[in-house]
């Protein structure tokens, strides 16, 4: 089974390569053999997602997810892919960084997600040292995501690095989707979260990657925090459909942070967040108009009260008000 290979890309100044596509499995390849051009093919489509007035009908619509109920709302508006993001750490746990975050809160997280039984696919994130000591530990933890909690897919930071992983984890039949660029797990070897590919040599280290990933057998590849015109070199490098997170407009497809497109993130967002809503706004007058009720004796109404049996309404107007001594 092969990939077919884009055209040759070749940019002054940097190293011309394209990726070979070696193996290529995961949720992309249609029963045939051949290269879904979309998720709609991954799995059922998406309402509206073929509507012929939409520019780019086949960009990839995928959104980060920790909970039930918000698996099940954007499952509904038609989103493709449902990331359970190790970002839960930051935007839910209110951890500083991904760092902390295990393998037991994140296979949690994940059940919480698959029990929505969503039309989407599901990717787990795998966490900072859930794969990174050796093939064998990634594909038995990899595996747990799949068992365990129900994801149909896992993710994992790193391109050539990882590569070896990747290619363990794919030949044990779990469909990975690889992430380089700006990986919030190295956050520490990187110096921080920071742009990444921003001359020559790192923009060669990330085409090395990129290749590396897919030639591992990953089925899709997210790329973060890098500039536009690189987001779309890559893009144009691999076989298998890339998913920017600040990596401009010309990737297969975009994913987000959920908090951050709600408006639920706290601090100022980066700057390839667009906020779509002001839900803790939205949240914080909810609350406010609940506790001025409360304080005013406004709630609960009869309504929202149990009604007493008549009867019992009149034993309890002559009770005395305290326990009976019998
Ligand atoms: O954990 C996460 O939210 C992610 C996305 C930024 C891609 O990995």
């Amino acid at each position: 089974m092969s990939t077919p290979r884009k055209d040759k890309v070749t940019i002054p100044g940097i190293r011309a390569r394209k990726c070979l596509g070696a193996r290529a499995s995961g949720p992309h390849v249609k029963d045939d053999g051949t290269r879904a051009s979309g998720p709609q093919q991954w799995k059922e489509t998406p309402a509206g997602s073929h509507d012929s007035s939409v520019a780019n009908p086949d960009r990839i619509v995928a959104l980060t997810v920790y909970d039930h109920p918000s698996a099940r709302i954007l499952d509904e508006a038609g989103v493709d892919i449902l990331l359970v993001g190790d970002s839960v750490g930051n935007v839910v746990l209110g951890l500083e960084s991904t760092l902390p975050v295990t393998l037991q809160v994140m296979l949690h997280h994940t059940a919480a997600v698959t029990r929505a039984h969503p039309r989407a696919l599901v990717v787990a994130d795998m966490p900072f040292l859930s794969y990174h000591t050796g093939p064998a530990e990634a594909v038995r933890n990899a595996g747990r995501f799949i068992q365990e909690a129900g994801a149909e897919a896992v993710k994992v930071e790193g391109g050539v690095r990882r590569a070896e992983i990747i290619r363990a984890m794919v030949d044990a039949d779990i469909p990975v989707m690889g992430h380089i660029g700006l990986t919030p797990q190295s956050v520490n070897a990187l110096g921080g979260y920071r742009v990444q590919g921003r001359d020559d040599d790192a923009v060669d280290r990330l085409l090395e990657d990129a290749c590396a990933v897919e030639e591992a057998g990953a089925f899709s590849l997210v790329l973060e925090a890098i500039p536009a015109a690189v987001g779309s070199l890559i893009t144009r490098l691999v076989g298998i459909p890339t998913i920017g997170i600040g990596a401009g407009p010309d990737c297969d497809g975009q994913i987000l942070v959920s908090h951050d497109l709600f408006g639920l993130s706290a601090g100022s967002p980066p700057r390839f967040v667009r906020r779509y809503a002001d839900l803790a706004e939205t949240m914080r007058e909810a609350v406010r108009r609940y506790a001025a009720d409360v304080r005013a004796g406004a709630f609960p109404s009869e309504r929202e009260s149990y009604a007493t049996p008549p009867e019992l309404a009149q034993r309890l107007a002559a009770h005395p008000g305290r326990i009976r001594q019998s």
